[in-house]
């Protein structure tokens, strides 16, 4: 049989990675894909032309226009692997309208133009893969979308961007700087081209929008996740949940509830005894839970050149096996069929329900506990644990740390409110999220 042939736009960490993988393992591949696997043309930016050319050494025909690779007749499947919107989004509907298959790690677009994308690939007939878009080398979406298909998906929980769990990790372990954790992720090839992307959680949330599509059966919804990333986070925080015995990580959890969907990425409390609370580094986890399955966590790195690229041959082998297969008997795109899908509500964030972490600066003087207390008693909001440090010498003011069973969160608004506005209360409410992850 003919190899398939494979135009890569971008030979940056995640088309490197591809490429040597497929050149390295070109024999295993072919055995298990039935076919051979070759790259015959590569897009790179003119001030890279030099270098990819001394890494290809004539084996890839090298272009600087990612449209000429769209377009040549020796490509039949396009992986897109540059990032960003445009000319991403162009360049893999274009590859669709020749009736060319995609694989992408570029979860920016899919989360927010994965809808026109997918609906388009459907109508053509062809396959669109996006394995590397979650969770680095973890093959997680192949897990919601196949392994898992008996289930009802009932919530997900994951660390699902290496590089902020990197900047946690070494903050806590090292003493790291954050500016310095994060410059040593970016010199690994962890980090987004635009960093805030990961620190801000938006990488994140784009990962757990086609999560959530998948395992619930809804359109991506990007713009109606709560997104909360960790830069406002303190290591007199961290350092109190670890007196408590929680962990803290970005965590991203969808939650199918009676109300709608919860869809948030948020710095979160984690007991320090459950797996997921020790992920450390770049690596990710995903802990889902299933009605017949119970919990399943899956494991792996998040990022990185050959991870990411393990997750990109993955895509590119189940391609090859299926491509002459009848399209309507392929695994659909998003694991519903497309007429089945729901429109369910995605909550917003003020009716979500989880447990809190709330560290205040106090009065140390009688009665001003009373008052805490009165406030959230009277929002029925219950304290599960609480911590009074002794206060400074010299100092009036204490911390008080208090954590609360699971309230819906505009009752925690109303009392951070409530007891902000306390004259015995000086600065501002610190909340912090807190999910036992049990899986009952
Ligand atoms: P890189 O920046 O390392 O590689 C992308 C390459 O594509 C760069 O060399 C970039 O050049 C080039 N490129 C961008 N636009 C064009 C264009 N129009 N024409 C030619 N070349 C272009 O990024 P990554 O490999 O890290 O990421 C690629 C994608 O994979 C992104 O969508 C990212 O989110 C995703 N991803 C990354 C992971 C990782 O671990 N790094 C893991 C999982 C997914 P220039 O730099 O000059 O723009
Ligand atoms: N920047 C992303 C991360 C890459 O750090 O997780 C993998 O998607």
């Amino acid at each position: 049989m003919k190899p398939i042939r494979v135009g890569l736009l971008g030979l940056g960490v995640v088309g490197g990675g591809t490429l040597a993988i497929l050149e390295r393992n070109r024999e295993e591949i072919a055995r298990r894909a039935g076919r051979e696997i070759i790259v015959t043309r590569a897009a790179v930016r003119p001030v890279d032309l030099e270098r990819a050319r001394n890494r290809v050494a004539g084996r890839v025909e090298l272009c600087t226009d990612p449209a000429e690779v769209v377009n040549a007749p020796d490509v039949d499947i396009v992986a897109e692997l540059m990032g960003g919107i445009e000319p991403a989004r162009t360049l893999v509907l274009q590859a669709i309208a020749q009736g060319k298959h995609v694989v992408t790690a570029n979860k920016a677009l899919l989360a927010t133009q994965g809808n026109e994308i997918f609906s388009t690939a459907h109508d053509k007939g062809v396959m669109v893969g996006f394995e590397a878009a979650v969770a680095g080398g973890i093959p997680i979406i192949k897990a919601l979308r196949e392994g898992l298909t008996a289930n009802r998906i009932e919530w997900i929980a994951g660390i699902i961007n290496g590089t902020s769990n990197f900047i946690l990790t070494s903050m806590r372990d090292k003493g790291e700087s954050f500016e310095s954790a994060l410059k040593q992720a970016q010199a690994l090839g962890y980090a987004e081209a635009d960093p805030t992307f990961d620190i801000e959680g938006i990488d994140a949330a784009h990962k757990l929008t086609l999560m959530a599509a998948i395992a619930f059966g809804i359109p991506m919804q990007f713009d109606r996740a709560y997104t909360e990333g960790i830069s406002r986070l303190t290591a007199q925080d961290i350092r109190y949940a670890q007196e408590f015995g929680y962990r803290i990580k970005l965590l991203g959890m969808t939650r199918r509830t009676a109300q709608g969907i919860e869809l948030r990425v948020h710095p979160t409390l984690i007991p320090e005894k459950r797996l997921i609370a020790n992920v450390d580094g770049v690596m990710n986890a995903v802990l889902v839970k299933g009605d017949a399955v119970g919990a399943t966590l899956y494991y792996g790195a998040g990022a990185g050149a050959e991870p990411t690229g393990s997750a990109v041959v993955a895509d590119l082998v189940d391609i090859t096996r299926m491509a002459t297969a009848d399209p309507g008997h392929r695994v659909p795109h998003l694991a519903f069929q497309p007429d089945q899908m729901h429109d369910d509500r995605v909550l917003p964030v003020s009716e979500i329900e989880t447990s809190y972490y709330l560290r205040m600066r106090a009065l140390d003087r009688p009665g001003v506990l009373a008052e805490i207390t009165r406030i959230l008693a009277d929002l029925g909001i219950s304290i599960e644990a609480m911590l009074q440090r002794e206060p400074e010498a010299g100092e009036d003011r204490v911390d008080v740390i208090m954590l609360t069973h699971r309230t819906v969160e505009k009752y925690i608004d109303q009392a951070i409110a409530r007891i902000e506005s306390l004259d015995s209360l000086s600065g501002s409410v610190v909340r912090i999220r807190l999910e036992s992850l049990e899986a009952r």
